[in-house]
């Protein structure tokens, strides 16, 4: 038997949960706008594709209406009487219903197709002109890699940063991506659609947003410095931190943009203790441009990989060159204050799930940075020389 005070709260728990989820869904509803919506797009690219989803949406909704309509109108009015035994009319066969159920449907697939063309021919259109802004973008486990192959400093280096993209708003930009290690996708929700990027292939994205007025009259978010920020999320699960695996994008006007550029490939000051241990430990994965006896020098490994005559960046790890400069760390997972490079450079498998116990530097596979063992002084040391790299 069993005992009524242990089955009523049973009982009242799953009505409270059952309650609760339904609670959940309602509000879900009214939730308004993400930063990641692509409901709300801010790119040419974004707006056709949001654009399909309308369409589609209110095609679907008409037919379901219709078709529940239907369903309840012939429920009813068929439903089984008392001491009306007969055979319902049979209606398999109609050759005139058959037509009209495969025409209507192949007529609605029609219509839909149109802008799904258009739009899919427009987003693998290739720019032109001198405006085209151009980067190669690598996906890693578990960060991007930007190389901006059209912005140079005086002695040849390109500019190379990681998990924070800076583009021109109203501009041309065209990505031509791959990835490192396993497949990953690309996706900025309120600028573009979802693109793969697979070892051993290129991908392209085509990326223009609106205007700095359009994205203004929005009101989208805005940096101090003017800029408006998106944010963005490999959308192809890639292990354990694929959840972490996220991006910003900065959109500026050209004049924020060109000071931005100039800012990155300036190289940042080497000195103090930080600098030594920096040399001594990071340096095995992780690229700087620093100032040195006078002299700009890169340290750090120099990897590529060539994918189709077309040669990307493959690094160890982030380019930290001007790293206190961007906002978020752990592949725009977490804000870049002090408590978070503190924990960050104590343990990081500590913040972000990763297995940096399976890192193999000769073979370039890294699945996350170790805990070096660095003591309370050292990591100190290191914060504020990072900090100091804006
Ligand atoms: Cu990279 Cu998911």
């Amino acid at each position: 038997m069993i005992r009524p005070d242990i089955r009523r709260p049973r009982a009242a728990r799953r009505r409270y949960i059952g309650a609760l989820a339904l609670l959940a869904l309602l509000l879900s509803a009214c939730s308004g706008s993400g930063p990641q919506t692509a409901l709300e797009p801010a790119s040419e690219i974004a707006n056709d594709i949001n654009n399909l989803w309308l369409l589609v949406f209110w095609v679907a909704t008409v037919v379901f209406v219709l078709v529940e309509a239907a369903l309840v109108y012939a429920v009813w009015k068929f439903r089984e009487r008392e001491g009306d035994d007969r055979r319902p009319k049979q209606s398999h066969g109609n050759t005139a219903l058959e037509i009209t159920w495969t025409i209507i449907p192949a007529v609605l697939l029609a219509v839909i197709t149109v802008p799904m063309l258009q739009g899919l021919f427009e987003m693998r259109e290739v720019p032109t002109g001198p405006d085209v802004l151009h980067i190669n973008v690598t996906g890693h486990q578990w960060w991007w890699e930007f190389e901006y192959v059209d912005e140079k400093a005086p002695d040849g280096r390109t500019l190379v940063t990681a998990n924070e993209l800076h583009i021109p708003a109203d501009r041309p930009v065209y990505l031509t991506m791959t990835s490192a290690d396993v497949i990953h996708s690309f996706w900025i929700p309120k600028l573009n659609g979802k693109r793969d990027v697979v070892p051993g292939r290129i991908s392209h994205l085509n990326l223009r947003s609106d205007s700095m007025g359009e994205l203004a009259a929005a009101g989208e978010d805005r940096m101090a410095d003017g800029s408006f920020l998106f944010l963005g999320q490999c959308a192809e699960f890639c292990g354990l931190a694929h959840a972490d695996m996220r991006v910003r994008a900065f959109v500026h006007d050209s004049g924020g943009y060109r000071a931005w550029v100039d800012s990155q490939l300036a190289p940042v000051e080497a000195s103090g203790s930080g600098w030594d241990t920096f040399t001594v430990v990071c340096t095995a994965c992780h690229q700087s441009t620093v100032l040195q006896d006078g002299e700009i020098v890169t340290v750090g490994p120099d990897r590529f990989v060539e994918v189709d005559g077309v040669t990307f960046r493959s690094s160890l790890a982030p380019n930290l060159t001007h790293f206190g400069g961007r906002t978020s760390l752990g592949s725009a997972t977490f804000e870049n204050d002090t408590e978070h490079l503190t924990r960050w450079i104590d343990n990081p498998a500590d913040l972000k799930p990763m297995d940096p116990d399976r890192n193999d530097i000769p073979a370039g596979r890294i699945l996350g940075m170790p805990d070096f063992g660095l003591n309370v002084g050292e990591i100190a040391d290191l914060v504020a020389l990072l900090q100091s790299w804006k």
